[in-house]
């Protein structure tokens, strides 16, 4: 279980001013459970994420994993980023198989445990190739390959399809959810688009931007495997729209020169959300 208590970050800026990022976040995520936390660009995901993978520990609050404070990165938790992060020298075999030469198990079960997970996400026939030769999909695939082998307990990813066009993006949504079913993994999933939350999680954990916070949250229960014409779903699109719709103003006017602007009515009621990808 994942647990953050009244968690507080900051960043001390260039100018030597300090930027709070997140301001006294809680929220627990249970053993097995898929949970999204949705926000604007700039809102403090990234920065949940790296606090929850070790890779940061200047924070106030109490961050536990199990019950233990979060010391520095591990196997049990391991991160799938937006860019793949596959050694463009190493085969999808070799990158996937990589992990596991720290453990001191033999070449020959490396490769058969890599294979197994090369498999679990459809790659197979392409294992021998070099990450330049596969399209952004087989990529994303081969990288949470690679984070599987490790047999973590929770997988963290942040923003791993938001690169990819829409169609590749609905294959790796099916593909996850079946990873996920199938092995029962703690996913921890950031994104900024709602459709993509929605389709996925359990919960939507909804940020609110600068300082961030956790605004509101929405369950999700809709039957799996999720169908996306499930009426559920649309409506909870719906709900979280709603929320967001001032956060999104907000960060809009700050990056606009002028203190009055507005944005039209219903911009962001719209009830096609299709292409929200990068949309907040
Ligand atoms: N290392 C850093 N130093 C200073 N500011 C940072 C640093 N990392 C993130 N920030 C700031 O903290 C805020 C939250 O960042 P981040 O967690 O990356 O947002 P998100 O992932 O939601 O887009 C942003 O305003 C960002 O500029
Ligand atoms: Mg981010």
């Amino acid at each position: 279980m994942i647990a953050f208590d009244k968690v507080s970050k900051q960043f001390k800026q260039r100018d030597g001013n300090v930027f709070k990022a997140l301001d006294e976040i809680s929220f627990t995520i249970k053993e097995g459970e898929f949970v999204s936390l949705l926000g604007p660009s700039g809102c403090g995901k990234s920065t949940v994420l790296n606090l929850i993978a070790g890779f940061d520990t200047g924070y106030s609050g109490s961050i536990l994993v199990n019950g233990d404070t979060i010391k520095e990165p591990a196997p049990d938790r391991v991160v799938v980023f937006q860019e793949h992060g596959l050694f463009p020298w190493l085969t999808v075999l070799e990158n996937v198989a990589f992990g596991l030469k720290q453990k001191g198990i033999s070449k020959k079960e490396r490769q058969e445990l890599a294979m197994e997970q090369i498999r679990a996400v459809h790659l197979s026939k392409f294992a021998d190739r070099y990450p330049n030769e596969l399209s952004g999909g087989m990529k994303q695939r081969a990288a949470i390959a690679r984070a599987l082998i490790m047999d973590p307990q929770i997988l963290l990813m942040d923003e791993p399809f938001a690169a990819l066009d829409e169609q590749t993006r609905l294959v790796l949504h099916q593909e996850l959810e079946d990873i996920w079913m199938r092995t029962g993994k703690t996913i921890l999933f950031i994104t900024h688009n709602i459709r993509e939350a929605v389709m996925l999680s359990d919960r939507v954990l909804v940020m609110s931007t600068r300082p961030g916070t956790i605004k509101k949250e929405f369950a999700v229960q809709a039957a799996r495997p999720r169908d996306s014409a499930d009426p559920l779903l649309h409506h909870v699109e719906t709900s979280i729209m709603e929320c967001l719709a001032d956060e999104l103003e907000k960060v809009i006017k700050e990056e606009m020169d002028d203190d009055s602007y507005s944005l039209k009515k219903n911009t962001f009621s719209d009830r096609d959300f299709g292409g929200m990808g990068g949309g907040i």
